[in-house]
């Protein structure tokens, strides 16, 4: 319906929280940018072998306080996994938290028994160990836990990690892109966090109105930005090139990257894998769970800010006018020396062979309506596939968003392209392939999505809204992937497998 005039100020906090964030002028970007540390595994034969151990700990994020976490091999976040195109992956994943979780390798084109989702249980104390090949392009992926209701609460307490894929079939490699790690090549997790005056994290958020209007709240919004966990940071630069991979690991917290002398950067990678050729940007929206890879010039001595400005939304109303939304934020201060190594000059090409989706003629079309917290009227439940999907086909899934709420799509196993966002061909910045959208305040993101080739129909993937609480909240469904042509005969409900 319309909405007019004093209703939007009641409906910007429901749908956005309502802690604002600015901290421009308060950072002096005194501490070092923390890189998490790379994990390159053990490898034998064409395998590699990942160890890891989720456990609880304590970590100084605020100066001098002690907050609880949880962390892989560490006491907060996660090592960057990185591995190549053609190998198969072997992880044991050690669950030392006190209670059960899930780890989901988000991104990854992998059967659904291997990915991680809710139905991969892993108790505390047990050892969970998913293996698959790495059969996809270089890309910038990552990892989390996924227990049904409780995601939100496991990544906000500190589990969340890059998996870096390399693809040398992907000119990658060849290009002169930056990819040095550490060095001129950047992961940047960012999130939004609240703490209280003892260092605890605040883990449910502060926006409670979860009644009104059938809105979900977003849950955190944090007013104190961590960048691979570090408070206030800056970042020391050696190359006139940087190449930054970018995640939004927040729960909600919606960021529109762009540097202070609002100079001009470059798109090179989207969630799934590089672009055909790399896109002038000078502004950068990421919802939760999106990533980007983005190549910046620096200039010897020169201090470069990375900020976040207003996003835009599509809520059809200003969002100077939204609490959560006018937000402008500082998150890293890149300095680079005095004397900078001369980087490769950015490729013209970054692919040999764009591989964008092709929708064949008569392509089944999916419709959701995304509502409140709730996908086509239902919330997730464990033992119900909402559909059933044949294998290897290229299906048009189409999802709207409701005219107040503020939502993403994500889709698992598979890499999708924005075939149209509200109503319009995509702009450049959508336009690689991706695994997670915004999903336009009623209008409508139109997606060709690849299905993945591994049949199964007991254990399904997930697609769902990627705020977390959303997620938690129910707005989540299941597919199983069916032999081409019996469809209909795969199970409907299937056991939950808790
Ligand atoms: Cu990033 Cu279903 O998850
Ligand atoms: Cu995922
Ligand atoms: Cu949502």
């Amino acid at each position: 319906g319309v909405v007019v005039g004093g209703a939007y100020a009641v409906n910007f906090a429901v749908v956005y929280g309502n802690r604002k964030l600015t901290n421009v002028g308060d950072l002096t970007f005194e501490n070092t940018l923390r890189i998490p540390r790379l994990l390159e595994g053990r490898r034998s034969g064409g395998d590699r072998l990942f160890e890891l151990t989720a456990r609880p700990g304590s970590t100084e994020l605020l100066p001098g306080k002690q907050t609880p976490t949880w962390g892989i091999n560490g006491p907060f976040l996660a090592p960057t996994l990185r591995a190549r195109r053609g190998e198969t992956v072997r992880v044991a994943y050690d669950n030392r938290l006190p209670e059960a979780t899930t780890l989901h390798w988000h991104g990854m084109h992998l059967p659904a028994v291997m990915d991680g989702g809710p139905h991969q249980t892993v108790q505390p104390g047990a050892v969970w160990k998913p293996h698959w090949k790495i059969e996809q392009p270089a890309a910038t992926l990552w990892y989390h836990p996924h227990p049904h209701g409780a995601t939100a609460e496991h990544v906000t307490r500190g589990i969340a990690g890059l998996f870096l894929v390399d693809d040398e079939q992907d000119a990658e490699e060849r290009t002169g892109l930056p990819r040095d790690y550490g060095v001129d090549d950047i992961p940047l997790i960012v999130q939004d966090r609240s703490f209280a005056d003892d260092g605890t994290m605040e883990l449910r958020g502060a926006s409670t109105l979860e009644s009104f209007a059938g809105v979900g709240s977003v849950g955190v919004l944090g007013d104190t930005i961590l960048v691979n966990g570090v408070h206030d940071p800056h970042l020391k630069v050696t190359t006139t090139l940087v190449r930054l991979r970018v995640l939004n690991a927040s729960n909600a917290r919606v960021y529109n990257f762009g540097f202070t002398d609002n100079r001009e950067f470059h798109l090179v990678a989207q969630e799934n894998g590089l672009l055909e050729r790399p896109v002038p940007l000078r502004r950068l929206q990421l919802m939760a769970a999106e990533r980007a890879e983005i190549v910046v010039r620096m200039e010897p001595g020169r201090t470069a800010l990375l900020r976040s400005f207003p996003p835009d939304l599509g809520l059809g109303f200003p969002t100077d006018r939204m609490d959560g939304g006018q937000d402008t934020f500082d998150i890293l201060q890149l300095r680079p020396a005095r004397k900078l190594t001369r980087s490769q000059p950015l490729p013209e090409r970054l692919r040999d062979v764009p591989r964008p989706v092709e929708v064949p003629k008569g392509a089944t079309v999916r419709r959701f309506r995304m509502n409140g917290t709730q996908i086509n009227g239902k919330a997730m439940e464990m033992a119900r596939v909402d559909v059933v999907a044949p294998a290897e086909a290229v299906e048009v899934w189409e999802f709207t968003g409701s005219s107040d709420g503020m939502h993403s799509i994500h889709v698992h196993g598979t890499g999708f392209n924005v075939l149209e966002y509200r109503g319009r061909k995509p702009p450049a910045r959508l336009r690689g392939q991706k695994d997670t959208v915004h999903v336009p305040a009623g209008g409508t993101v139109r997606l060709a999505v690849p299905l993945p080739r591994w049949v199964d129909t007991e254990y399904p993937y997930m697609y769902h809204c990627h705020v977390l609480t959303h997620e938690d909240q129910g707005m989540m469904g299941q597919f199983t992937i069916a032999r081409p042509g019996s469809e209909s005969q795969a199970p409907r409900w299937i056991s939950d497998h808790h």
